[in-house]
């Protein structure tokens, strides 16, 4: 028996338990989604430039990151090379698998150590992202590599090409911002600037509505609550940092654009 099949054993008494535990977990996360979004209409995530010492002492951020989504890396490969993985073999889940692990191979692998005068993090956002990387990549990992069954043909569907589509132009858009972001500052920078070029011309969470496009079109392509239930916190976490930021941007910046938006194009 692998591994990590002996531990999902303790743990669930048959497949349908585990299968409904994940089911379980997704209400969950939206309901926690609700509930962090009704915090962020009060607080600021305490990161960045809204970093407290209230929050725990600071965690360097480069380690931070890594440190704090390398379970969304771990905890996956786990579950497909020494678990039982009996979907594994089939095309929309191994198309499903590669959308995660492009992204999360980036996130914990490569975006910490770009990272160019970033604050640090408090403890207390470290420890909840690294659990929340473990929580999600158990639930979307688990579910495609184990019990996702998809009709006959799907991935020629539109949902799924649509989804699939998305999926991939938020990236671009997510990685594009994310180095325009970046390139705002030399080495050993700290301060902001007003982020030019790209979607930042529209918004000014690109980077953030980049991540939203893309776990929405993984949510349609996927189509299961599971992975619906990872756009939603995502899309709630998200918008209010881009929100949170574009209030920010326009106290400190005098000249910053007027037409710019905070997350959505000419709209919001
Ligand atoms: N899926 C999810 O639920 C989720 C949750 C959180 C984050 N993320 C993703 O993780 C990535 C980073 O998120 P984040 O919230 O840290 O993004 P962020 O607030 O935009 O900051 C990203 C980096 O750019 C720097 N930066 C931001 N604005 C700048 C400016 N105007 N001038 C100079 N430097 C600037 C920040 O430095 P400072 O540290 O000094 O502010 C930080 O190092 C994003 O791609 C986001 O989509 C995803």
């Amino acid at each position: 028996m692998e591994f990590m099949d002996s531990i999902v054993e303790m743990l669930f008494t048959s497949s349908e338990e585990e299968l409904y535990i994940l089911d379980c977990l997704s209400y969950l996360m939206m309901l926690l989604a609700l509930l962090t979004g009704l915090t962020l209409l009060f607080e600021n995530v305490p990161y960045g430039r809204y970093t407290s010492s209230k929050y725990g002492f600071p965690v360097n951020v480069k380690v931070a990151w890594f440190v704090q989504e390398l379970p969304a890396l771990l905890v996956p490969v786990g579950l497909i090379f020494w678990a039982s993985a009996l979907k594994i073999s089939h095309l929309p889940n191994q198309l499903l698998l590669c959308m995660y692990f492009c992204h999360y191979v980036q996130r914990s692998l490569v975006y910490p150590f770009l990272i160019r005068g970033g604050k640090p993090t408090p403890f207390a956002s470290f420890a909840l992202a690294f659990v929340f990387c473990i929580y999600n990549g158990y639930l979307q990992v688990r579910y495609l590599s184990q019990y996702a069954d998809f009709p006959q043909g799907w991935v020629s569907h539109p949902c799924f090409i649509t989804g699939s589509c998305l999926w991939l132009l938020g990236w671009i858009i997510n990685l594009h911002s994310d180095q325009i972001l970046r390139n705002l500052r030399s080495p050993g920078e700290t301060d902001y600037k007003i982020p030019r070029g790209g979607v930042f011309e529209y918004v000014s969470g690109a980077n953030f509505l980049g991540e939203i496009v893309e776990w929405a079109g993984f949510a349609l392509a996927a189509h299961s609550v599971h992975s619906f239930a990872f756009a939603f916190f995502t899309f709630i976490v998200l918008s209010s940092r881009a929100i949170s930021h574009h209030k920010w941007y326009l106290k400190k910046f005098e000249d910053y654009p007027k037409s710019r938006k905070a997350l959505i194009p000419f709209v919001l």
